[in-house]
């Protein structure tokens, strides 16, 4: 089907690169059924109303694709795959269609860089087929409490919150960094990192608190947080010296504990 590959069109950039590698983060390649082709996005709203009317919010809604210029944007076959087969067998489950929500193959044909993220040595097992991407991603956009133009989740704690309890809940004493959302130490896909951390040392905690000269304990003191750490840094990392062990907030002590 490389045939395809040339032919696509209306989102720029087409190829997503990173700059600072020759990897591509995303490509555009729509999915494939053998024998089926394009009809676009409207083909569908007569069985599927609800998708197709919540669909222009979401960021895959510009997808179109070169053969089905006339039939007007064809997202949806993007990850389902082009309709033409599913339609005239009058639809139906595993009728000439995909569904990415039972294997995501469909989404890695363009993001390769989420596979590769899937692949570190660190990561939430959805190659592994224990988890999806829509667990944490609403691919139809139907959530309008999400940023317009994403699929990006804006309550990104509460996603997290469903499996992950313990970190999410309230505490006496909060961390305010879990504000910004857990993706501010925690890569979501896949890290080479332990925990999924975005840093694996001292340096994730030191992005907001900054390391200080001391002046009254002349030099070499080091203040962070106001609190003279010169010895403590010598015990090893933020959190695993066992000083700040409940990094996720405490319910018992506002300094040490977290
Ligand atoms: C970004 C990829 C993507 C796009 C684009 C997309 N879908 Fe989906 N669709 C999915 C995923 C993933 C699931 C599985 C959802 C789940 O299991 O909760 C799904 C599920 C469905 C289902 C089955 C729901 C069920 O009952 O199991 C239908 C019908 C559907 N999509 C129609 C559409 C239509 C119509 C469009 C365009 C208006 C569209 N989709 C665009 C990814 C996509
Ligand atoms: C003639 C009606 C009809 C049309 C048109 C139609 N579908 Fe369907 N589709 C169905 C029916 C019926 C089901 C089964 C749904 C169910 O059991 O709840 C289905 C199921 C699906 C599923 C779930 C498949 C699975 O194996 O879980 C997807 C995805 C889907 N359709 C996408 C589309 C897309 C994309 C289009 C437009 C290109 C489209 N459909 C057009 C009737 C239709
Ligand atoms: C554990 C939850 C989770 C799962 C599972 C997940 N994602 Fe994500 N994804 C996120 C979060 C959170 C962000 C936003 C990251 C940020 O803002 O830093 C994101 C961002 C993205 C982005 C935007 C680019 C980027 O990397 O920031 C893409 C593309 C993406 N995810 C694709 C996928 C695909 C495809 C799957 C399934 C194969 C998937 N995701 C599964 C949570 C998840
Ligand atoms: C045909 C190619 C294609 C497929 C298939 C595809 N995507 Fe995307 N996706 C894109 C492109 C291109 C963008 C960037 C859109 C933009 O520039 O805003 C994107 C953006 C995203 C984003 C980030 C949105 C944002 O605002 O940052 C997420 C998350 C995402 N896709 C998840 C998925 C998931 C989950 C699937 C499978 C269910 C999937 N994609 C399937 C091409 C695709
Ligand atoms: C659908 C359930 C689910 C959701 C949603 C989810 N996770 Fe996970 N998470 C898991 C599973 C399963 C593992 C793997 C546990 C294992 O391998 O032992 C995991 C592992 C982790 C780990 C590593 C734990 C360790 O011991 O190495 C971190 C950190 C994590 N998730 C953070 C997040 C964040 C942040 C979010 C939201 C963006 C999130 N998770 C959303 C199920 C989920
Ligand atoms: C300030 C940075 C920070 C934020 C924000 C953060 N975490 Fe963590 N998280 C960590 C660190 C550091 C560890 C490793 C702790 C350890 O190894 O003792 C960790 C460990 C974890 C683990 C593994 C727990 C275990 O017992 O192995 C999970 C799951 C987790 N975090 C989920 C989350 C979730 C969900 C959120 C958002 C609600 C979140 N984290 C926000 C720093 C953070
Ligand atoms: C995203 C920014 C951010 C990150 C990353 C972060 N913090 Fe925080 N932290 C805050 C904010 C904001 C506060 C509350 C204001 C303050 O006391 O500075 C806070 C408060 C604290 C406090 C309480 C201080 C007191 O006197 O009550 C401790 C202890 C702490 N953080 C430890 C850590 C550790 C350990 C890490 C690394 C695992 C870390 N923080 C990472 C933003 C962050």
């Amino acid at each position: 089907m490389a045939a395809f590959i040339g032919m696509l069109i209306a989102i720029t950039p087409l190829a997503l690169l990173n700059s600072c590698s020759t990897f591509p983060r995303s490509i555009v390649v729509p999915a494939e059924i053998p024998g089926a082709r394009l009809v676009g996005n409207q083909a569908c709203f007569a069985c599927h109303p609800n998708y197709v009317q919540q669909f222009p919010a979401s960021a895959h809604a510009r997808l179109h694709f070169v053969p089905n210029a006339k039939a007007g944007p064809s997202g949806c076959e993007a990850c389902h795959g082009p309709g033409s087969l599913h339609i005239a067998a009058g639809g139906g489950r595993n009728k000439f269609i995909l569904n990415p929500g039972k294997d995501s193959a469909a989404c890695f044909k363009c993001h390769l860089e989420t596979h590769a993220e899937f692949n570190l040595p660190h990561r939430h097992p959805v190659l592994e087929k224990k988890m999806n991407c829509v667990q944490c991603h609403d691919p139809h956009g139907s959530d309008i409490t999400k940023p317009s133009g994403g699929l990006a989740m804006s309550r990104l704690n509460e996603s997290c919150m469903q499996c992950h309890r313990e970190q999410a809940r309230p505490f006496v004493f909060e961390h305010e960094a879990l504000r910004e959302g857990c993706v501010v130490c925690h890569t979501p896909h896949g890290s080479i990192n332990a925990k999924l951390l975005i840093e694996r040392d001292n340096n994730l905690c030191l992005k907001c608190h900054a390391q200080t000269q001391g002046s009254l304990g002349g030099v070499g003191q080091i203040l962070i947080g106001d609190e003279d750490h010169t010895d403590k840094l010598k015990l090893g990392g933020c959190w695993s010296a066992g000083c700040h062990t409940a990094v996720h907030g405490s319910n018992f002590n506002p300094k040490h504990l977290y």
